[in-house]
């Protein structure tokens, strides 16, 4: 339920949050006689590690923004394997109780510093960058997060659509555009191609002009790949490489690793000489080599890594992204959208159980 109707329903968001001289004339929103900010939220947080009933709808404090953080006020976000670990305690270090999880979402600005350049109620989106893990996140009717994390936008794209992208889109871009430097006629192998990043690495890359080769564990997600633009749908049985030279006989330009280190070696022979492989994810769980030796590399084939952050992401790249998203070019792989902090349990259930491709948007009210 959104804090608007929270006020009238009696619940204690009419007192106006106190702020000093210096904060308010810093702030882009000058706030009117009687305009009130609400001092508490619903949020879910988490304040142990266990099973789906540590998610737990409380009414907290909104976020404080300091200098050079923006709040937000939120309008989606997705829900991440990266939260359902943060959930049982089994990510790393970063990670502190009591926490509100969500590492990205999408939203409208709050409030923010003159010299951020964001202006309130503009569409907005961020990810990670410590948000949700180190901080408070998205699982909120409100964040604060740093700005140079914040990525403007403007599209009238539904909540529940531009709400699966941050996360997804900001990884996929950064892995082709940092990572592989794609380039239009190019031929790129997604190893991993059913998963959120590589659904996304797809229609990026067929937008792009690029021939795109996906796996996939089963041949009956042929069409979820082919459905966002894939060009030749591989079956993994674990070894991919003589199936790609079939096709590309002196290998492909470029490879996008997302099944992780029980597999790189298989998909470095895939890839042809001066060509690179991006490692990003590792969905087989394997994310370091015992005793890598750096001769397992074929010779003339490159190795790189992508772990970006939002500042990987130009405004620009994001505005393409929705406007090939609005004239229908690109589809964007939703598995399920849910309605309300309320079903963000169903919607950690669903994440973990698996099996559905593509993500799983969380949509708030106004
Ligand atoms: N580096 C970064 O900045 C960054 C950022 C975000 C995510 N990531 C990583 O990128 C990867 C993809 O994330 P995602 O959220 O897009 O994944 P996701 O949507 O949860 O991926 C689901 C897919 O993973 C495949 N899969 C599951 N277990 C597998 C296994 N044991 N071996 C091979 N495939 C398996 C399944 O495909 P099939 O059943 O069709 O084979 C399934 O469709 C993850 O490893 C994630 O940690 C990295």
């Amino acid at each position: 339920m959104p804090s608007g109707r929270e006020i009238t329903a009696g619940r204690p968001f009419s007192r106006r949050t106190e702020l000093n001289e210096s904060e308010e004339l810093d702030m882009v929103r000058p706030k009117p006689a009687g305009d009130v900010l609400p001092v508490t939220m619903r949020a879910v947080v988490v304040t142990r590690p266990g099973g789906l009933d540590v998610l737990e709808i409380k009414d907290v404090p909104v976020p404080t923004r300091g200098a050079g953080w923006v709040r937000i006020k939120v309008q989606a976000f997705g829900v991440n394997e990266s939260e359902v670990l943060t959930r049982k305690g089994e990510s790393d270090a970063e990670v502190t109780y009591p926490r509100v999880p969500g590492i990205e979402c999408v939203g409208v600005v709050d409030e923010a510093d003159g010299a951020s350049g964001l202006q309130p109620g503009q569409q907005v989106a961020t990810m990670m960058g410590g948000m949700g893990r180190a901080y408070d996140g998205a699982y909120a009717e409100y964040v604060s997060v740093p700005a140079a994390q914040v990525i403007r936008f403007e599209t009238d794209l539904p909540w529940e659509v531009v709400g699966a992208l941050p996360e997804m889109f900001q990884t996929a871009y950064g892995s082709l555009a940092t990572g592989l430097d794609l380039q239009a006629g190019q031929t790129l192998l997604i190893r991993g191609g059913t998963s959120t990043v590589g659904l996304s690495a797809a229609a990026i890359a067929k937008e792009l002009g690029a021939t795109v080769l996906s796996t996939t564990r089963s041949a009956d997600r042929a069409e979820d790949l082919r459905a966002v633009g894939v060009d030749h749908v591989l079956v993994d049985t674990g070894a991919v490489a003589d199936q790609v030279r079939e096709l590309a006989p002196a290998g492909v330009d470029a490879a996008l690793e997302l099944v992780g280190c029980s597999a790189l070696a298989d998909t470095l022979a895939t890839v042809r000489r001066h060509g690179t492989v991006c490692f990003t994810g590792a969905l087989a769980g394997q994310w370091s080599i015992p005793d890598f030796s750096p001769f397992m590399i074929p010779s003339g084939v490159r190795l790189t890594s992508y772990a970006g952050t939002a500042a990987d992401l130009p405004e620009d790249a994001l505005a393409r992204q929705l406007e090939a998203i609005a004239e229908g070019r690109i589809e964007v792989p939703i598995a399920k959208v849910y309605r309300g902090l309320e079903q963000v349990r169903d919607a950690q259930a669903d994440v973990e159980a698996g099996g559905m491709p593509g993500k799983h948007v969380v949509v708030l009210d106004d």
